[in-house]
């Protein structure tokens, strides 16, 4: 049985492997590369990205020697911001500490600024046949179904199951193919929302939810604790066709990012005038601008925002900034609603 299990998965997975410009490269820089990008983001969003920065940055000796802003800029749009600063640490310390070379194995991987253990299985494994498994959350999805587990599976318990599971099936000449079987499955057929496919996947015939008919209760999630939502009136300050920036502090929330001047609260109007003034300007006409939202993992912006022209003048903080130079600034798709009005 399983032995069927690997068998049965990479046959399906040889037919059907998404085809991804990461795989296959035979190269630890790029795999690690991906990795990160994926964590947190899904394949055919992170493509476009994975290129434009693997084709400027093309190994750590590049990355490691990267300004931050420029940094910030290829990461623009692929959220949570300090993978990208991670991956510059781990660079400098590829450079220092491992002459230039990906270390090699899991448990090297792991000392890695922004490695834990899912990204080290999946390098190790991937980039080195080390025989390591790579659980993530569609890892977990698909085993616990497979298994009929009505665990938890953001339980630390869990994924110790998954993980043991995992290493006890997997086979020695293929875990990088394994892991990413795994991946691919659980994208494709075994899928989040919605229904999974039961009828196409491999591994039906030794699947307890599917065979129960339960792949609609599982996987069981534990209770989530509450997204604070904070109100915030975001502030487009314009002085003929440039627009006022701001660099954010350079710890917490979106750290070192440009961002448009903003103020926790609903500001009427009439707030907003007075908080410009106070700033330095002279308004000369305001417009109140559509309400948007963003949500991060533990807290979610309500913005109501302004647009402010005002009198030419030299900013106290900050930079008028014109279109032509959004290139140079990271500004984090939470203020994507209005980056358009620059
Ligand atoms: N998600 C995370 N890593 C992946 C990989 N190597 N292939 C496909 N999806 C992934
Ligand atoms: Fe998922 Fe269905 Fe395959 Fe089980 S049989 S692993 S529920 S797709």
């Amino acid at each position: 049985m399983m032995t069927d299990f690997a068998g049965a998965l990479l046959e399906w997975y040889d037919a059907n492997k998404r085809s991804l410009p990461w795989r296959d490269t035979g190269n630890a820089y790029d795999t690690w590369i991906s990795e990160i990008m994926l964590q947190q983001t899904r394949a055919a969003a992170v493509i476009p990205y994975f290129i434009r920065f693997t084709a400027e940055l093309p190994d750590a000796a590049h990355l490691a020697e990267c300004p931050a802003d420029r940094l910030m800029k290829l990461w623009e749009g692929l959220g949570y911001y300090s993978r990208a600063r991670n991956l510059q640490k781990a660079a400098k310390r590829i450079m220092e500490d491992y002459g230039g070379s990906i270390p090699d194995t899991y448990q090297e991987l792991l000392k890695l600024e922004g490695v834990g253990p899912y990204t080290a299985g999946a390098i190790a494994s991937i980039a080195f046949g080390e025989k390591v498994p790579a659980v993530d959350g569609n890892v977990l999805r698909v085993t616990a179904r497979i298994l009929g587990s009505d665990s938890p599976i953001d339980d630390g318990k869990f994924r110790k199951t998954v993980w043991e599971t995992l290493s006890d099936v997997m086979p020695d000449d293929r875990p990088g193919d394994f892991n990413q079987a795994m991946m691919d499955l659980g994208a494709l057929i075994c899928v989040p929302n919605g229904e999974p496919l039961c009828q196409a996947c491999p591994l039906q015939f030794c699947c307890e939810a599917c065979r129960q008919g339960r792949t609609a209760e599982i996987p069981v999630r534990k209770e989530k604790a509450k997204r604070k939502v904070i109100p915030l009136t975001v502030l487009l300050i314009q002085d003929g066709d440039r627009t006022l920036i701001r660099k954010r502090p350079e710890t917490g929330l979106l750290a070192g990012l440009y961002e448009f001047p903003n103020q926790t609260g609903r500001l009427t109007g009439k707030k907003v005038l007075q908080a410009v003034t106070e700033m330095g300007f002279s308004p000369l006409r305001i417009e109140r601008l559509p309400d948007s939202s963003h949500i991060f993992t533990h807290l979610e912006w309500r913005m109501t925002a302004y647009r402010v022209r005002v009198e030419e003048s030299i900013p106290e903080t900050g930079i008028f900034a014109g279109r032509d130079s959004r290139e140079q600034f990271a500004i984090p798709s939470a203020f994507g609603a209005y980056v358009k009005y620059m």
